[in-house]
């Protein structure tokens, strides 16, 4: 794995030179805006670096952008890996382990999510402060890669405190109401039963989603600092709960993506 890790770090650096990316963005469903504001200094196809799985969902398009955003040095993935899609929970998170290797520090995601808090409305954002992993496996199955981090990584504080606080006044500043709370990650495809989002609910989440906690176990593992936000684009609620399509989602995240953008860019900036 390493090896591997190695080879596709190498082949990048090989084509970006001495930009090396301070902080990586992860784009989820819908939030693909933001890419619209960076100043673009490099792109690469997944499908042309050694190792790195290929995207299959239409939804998302499969590249690494290398750019300024608020004059610091990013590096996106436009497009992630679902372990839906069929692939593992390694190739789901390489391109996050490759990030570390590039020299990334902290990294940025986003994801488009079901509302389970009854306070919560649709195209609100919410900043995860905690997650619950419902997938049925995670990144860190297997022998320890002792290079990347401890076999058994710390989780207390896997949302880093001071990014929240700032994601919070960021948007008081601009004024929208930023929720906060729980995001529990299902393996999916399909969406929830009315049972599943009441059983969810029980659990302790706040918004349903089917991404995001590997990325985020394979950077706290890495030591890397974590700021994740949600894009409510549907509620689980029992008297909210409405037949779904993706477009559905799509336009609801569409909704949400100015304010998400402000916030990583502010957070960024901020850095
Ligand atoms: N459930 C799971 N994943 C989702 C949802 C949902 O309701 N909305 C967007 N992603």
């Amino acid at each position: 794995m390493m090896e591997k890790l190695q080879e596709s770090t190498e082949h990048i650096k090989r084509q970006i030179g001495d930009f090396a990316p301070e902080f990586g963005i992860i784009l989820g469903t819908g939030l693909g805006a933001l890419v619209n504001e960076l100043d673009i200094a490099f792109s690469i196809d997944y499908a042309d670096i050694p190792n790195f799985p290929v995207s299959t969902v239409e939804s998302h398009s499969g590249k690494l952008i290398f750019g300024h955003l608020a004059e610091r040095r990013v590096v996106v993935m436009q497009g992630r890996f679902h372990y839906y899609e069929g692939y593992s929970m390694e190739q789901v998170v390489f391109p996050v382990r490759v990030m570390k290797l590039m020299g990334v520090t902290k990294l940025f995601v986003s994801n488009a999510a079901g509302g389970l808090n009854p306070a919560f409305n649709t195209s609100d954002l919410m900043v995860i402060t905690d997650h619950i992993n419902l997938q049925p496996s995670n990144p860190l199955i297997g022998k320890n890669i002792d290079e990347l981090g401890p076999r058994f990584p710390d989780m207390s504080d896997a949302y880093d405190e001071h990014m929240i606080r700032e994601a919070m006044v960021i948007a008081e500043d601009a004024g929208f109401t930023l929720q906060e709370g729980v995001y529990a990650s299902v393996p999916g495809p399909m969406l929830e039963t009315p049972a599943e989002y009441r059983y969810i609910t029980i659990l302790g989440a706040d918004a349903v989603g089917m991404s995001t906690v590997p990325e985020v176990i394979a950077a706290r593992h890495m030591g890397m600092k974590v700021f994740a936000i949600s894009a409510i684009t549907d509620m689980g609620t029992p008297d909210r709960i409405k037949k779904v399509v993706l477009s559905d989602i799509l336009e609801a995240a569409a909704i949400a993506e100015p304010r998400m953008a402000l916030i990583i860019r502010e957070l960024v900036r901020r850095a």
